[in-house]
């Protein structure tokens, strides 16, 4: 049986069709924050889950990972790490590059942030194609960290990211079309 706080945490997410363009059903997450109890459960779920897994590091993802990966790191006693797009952070940084559905996009972590060895979750709103996270995933592991999964609210599963995940476990709250 699914969790009772599940239903309520997909019907706070509000669909605006056709955002930033014709035919996509932009899942927006801004309406899940207005929801205090919906906001709440989210957290929740993420840390009943996460909390005695030997987790150190909590990797979030530009822009949304940034909303939902600090309560979840806070709580489960981990750091948090922010994955950026490029030139925003000011220290000495690693890249990857990531393949978007036109053209490529860079994903930047500061060198140091996390050390070989280290376990962690990276956190972001949404999986779509899995790009994002593929990268994510890149990243950390080139620097010797274990990732042990990826979290997101919403998967779009039409969009087979989690096949481009490959054996990494992806966990997911809602899905959306
Ligand atoms: C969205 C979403 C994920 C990514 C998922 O970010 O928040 O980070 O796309 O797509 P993928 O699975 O196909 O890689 P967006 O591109 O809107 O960037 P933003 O969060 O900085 O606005």
């Amino acid at each position: 049986a699914q969790d009772p706080r599940i239903a309520g945490i997909s019907s706070a997410i509000r669909v605006i069709p056709d955002f930033p363009k014709p035919g996509i059903m932009f899942q927006d997450i801004t309406t899940l924050l207005l929801d205090t109890k919906a906001f709440r459960d989210t957290i929740d779920l993420f840390v009943e889950r996460y909390k005695d897994k030997n987790i150190s590091v909590v990797a979030g993802i530009e822009a949304r990972g940034f909303i939902f990966g600090p309560p979840i790191a806070l709580a489960i006693g981990a750091k948090f790490v922010p994955m950026r797009k490029p030139k925003k952070l000011p220290g000495e940084v690693i890249s990857e590059e990531y393949s978007l559905e036109y053209g490529k996009d860079v994903m930047e972590m500061h060198v140091g942030a996390v050390q070989a060895g280290e376990r962690a979750l990276i956190v972001d709103d949404l999986v779509a194609t899995g790009g994002t996270l593929s990268a994510a995933i890149r990243l950390l592991e080139r620097v010797g960290v274990h990732v042990v999964e990826c979290a997101c609210v919403i998967e779009l599963p039409e969009l087979k990211g989690r096949e481009r995940l490959g054996e990494k476990p992806l966990f997911v709250l809602s899905l959306g079309l």
